[in-house]
């Protein structure tokens, strides 16, 4: 890759892919590695600019990780950021004490210098911090240039060596002024151009895609999720029908969500579009069955079983390609959490495909393994992938599986996927889509009483569920307008047969999961 490199080196703070993501954003490629990375390697990237991140130790713990000093010795600016200010500090001679009052959340500092770094920041602005240590004693050569009231080094830097700290997180939005920071550190320190731009990544990556895949033949498993339409979209624009897409339809999407993407795919892309339909197959492995984690199985299964038969028929001489994303493949140096300098942490993904031995092709390409979500949904954009595909939500392998609780039966799949398509129609159109992060309908096997006209009715429950979460780990369930929730039961019960009930679940997790099952 010829653009300019930004290393983040990971101490294991929480919120080292929100630098790299921000500094991605800044236009300036980047990279995180572990901190133990040696030096010899980092100098052989030859980076522009170096970030310390935070993380969760203090410096003077022997077991925190630590760094050598030779890295200051490598004339290439380095900004530390929480631990990686302290870290700083502490490896140049300064000291590092516990606070004796720690700082969390915003908190006001003072700059008052004319550090390339604060340029256009107010001299008094709000910054996010989250520290139990600070730097009490500034090594040689380095002088202060933000405070706050708690935090007399709140910022240092020593600029004749174009080395910069910031005890905040300038990474995290309730930094106001964050992204200007570190964009400043970018531009005005490291002199970073801004050479990473999507277009030009489209454009390259096609050249390179040609190049490695000559007249070869290409397989990708399309599974109708953001990564895998748009590497399918790379990969076409790249090689045309050279490209198979092996799309398996379980009869588990969404309404008529198989269709759109078959339409999409073979309408806007050139490549050749195989779709299995395979709902009876699945109908008849899970009948009778009812635990969810055998369910959840049973679909995982058969649906590797049917894409690997499906692989061996249209042949292996060529390449295998996948929608693995960056975050999919980081090592994370996560500190102490996890042994730092014992055995890598790499992350496994379901986007990571393991496959049958008896399977060998020429080679894996996986066009989007340097992009963070984002940037692949702004390649998804800039080749023509419908709105619909790029800003999809997460929908769970087994789809609507994990929704029906109980048996899977046809009948339940389509009441089911009528009152999903129901209560994302209203959502849509009470405009308040973009506030919610997963809106589904689950189907929980409940049937009640109820009344329609001068009858009783004995029918079906649906349950709605819509949460709002940054990276769903924990997610909070959405305030949605009872006006909304209004309409949306009305339409449920008038619209969809065999429903009469409705409940919306106001779980959020923990202690609840998103899904139900
Ligand atoms: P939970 O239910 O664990 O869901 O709180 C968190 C997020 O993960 C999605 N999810 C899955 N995604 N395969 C997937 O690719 C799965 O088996 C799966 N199960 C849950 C879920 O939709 C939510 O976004």
């Amino acid at each position: 890759m010829s653009n300019q490199l930004c290393i983040v080196l990971d101490f294991g703070g929480q919120y080292n892919q929100l630098i790299a993501r921000r500094v991605r954003e800044c236009g300036v490629y980047c990279e995180i590695k572990r901190f133990d990375t040696p030096i010899s390697e980092i100098r052989a990237l030859n980076p522009t600019a170096i970030i310390f991140t935070g993380g969760p130790n203090s410096v003077y713990d022997p077991s925190s990780p630590h760094i050598s000093k030779e890295i200051f010795e490598i004339g290439v600016p380095i900004l530390g950021i929480c631990y990686g200010c302290q870290l700083m500090a502490y490896t140049l001679g300064g000291k590092v004490e516990s606070c004796e009052k720690s700082e969390y959340g915003k908190i006001e500092i003072t700059q008052k210098s004319d550090s390339l770094i604060f340029k256009e920041v107010p001299e008094k602005s709000v910054v996010w911090m989250s520290h139990t240590d600070f730097v009490s004693q500034l090594p040689e050569g380095f002088s202060v240039t933000a405070k706050s009231a708690d935090c007399p080094c709140a910022a240092f830097e020593a600029p004749e060596k174009k080395l910069y700290a910031v005890q905040f997180h300038p990474e995290v939005t309730h930094s106001e002024f964050g992204k200007q920071i570190l964009h400043n550190f970018l531009y005005n320190v490291c002199g970073c151009t801004g050479d990473w731009v999507m277009d030009d990544f489209i454009e390259n990556t096609v050249k390179k895609l040609r190049e490695q895949i000559g007249d070869k033949k290409v397989i990708l498993g399309l599974s109708g999720g953001v990564d895998s339409s748009v590497a399918a979209g790379l990969l076409s624009r790249a090689v045309g029908k050279q490209l198979t897409c092996v799309f398996v339809d379980q009869g588990l999407m969404r309404k008529d969500e198989g269709d759109f993407v078959e339409e999409t795919f073979t309408k806007l892309f050139d490549m050749n579009f195989v779709r299995v339909n395979c709902k009876d197959k699945f109908l008849a492995a899970l009948k009778g069955v009812t635990d969810p984690e055998q369910k959840r199985r049973i679909i995982g299964t058969e649906f590797y079983n049917v894409f690997w038969d499906k692989i061996r028929e249209q042949g292996t001489d060529g390449f295998f390609a996948q929608g693995t994303i960056y975050p999919d493949r980081i090592e994370s140096g996560r500190g102490n959490q996890a042994g730092h300098g014992s055995t890598a942490v790499i992350k496994t993904h379901h986007n990571m495909v393991k496959m049958p031995d008896d399977i060998k092709f020429a080679g894996t390409i996986e066009p989007l393994g340097d992009l963070f979500k984002d940037e692949v949904r702004a390649v998804g954009e800039k080749l023509g992938i419908p709105h619909d595909l790029v800003w999809r939500q997460p929908f769970p392998g087994p789809g609507l599986g994990v929704r029906i609780i109980g048996e899977i039966t046809e009948e339940k799949i389509k009441i089911l996927q009528e009152a999903d398509a129901v209560f994302r129609d209203e959502i849509r159109k009470s405009g308040i889509e973009e506030q919610l992060k997963q809106f589904f309908a689950v189907l929980p096997d409940v049937r009640t009483v109820g009344v329609m006209g001068d009858h009783r009715t004995y029918d079906h429950l649906i349950a709605i569920r819509a949460v709002t979460t940054d990276d769903f780990m924990t997610a909070d369930w959405a305030r949605i307008p009872y006006d909304v929730l209004a309409k949306v039961s009305n339409r449920l019960c008038n619209e969809v047969e065999h429903v009469n009930r409705v409940v919306y679940d106001i779980t959020s997790k923990p202690p609840g999961t998103v899904e139900w099952e």
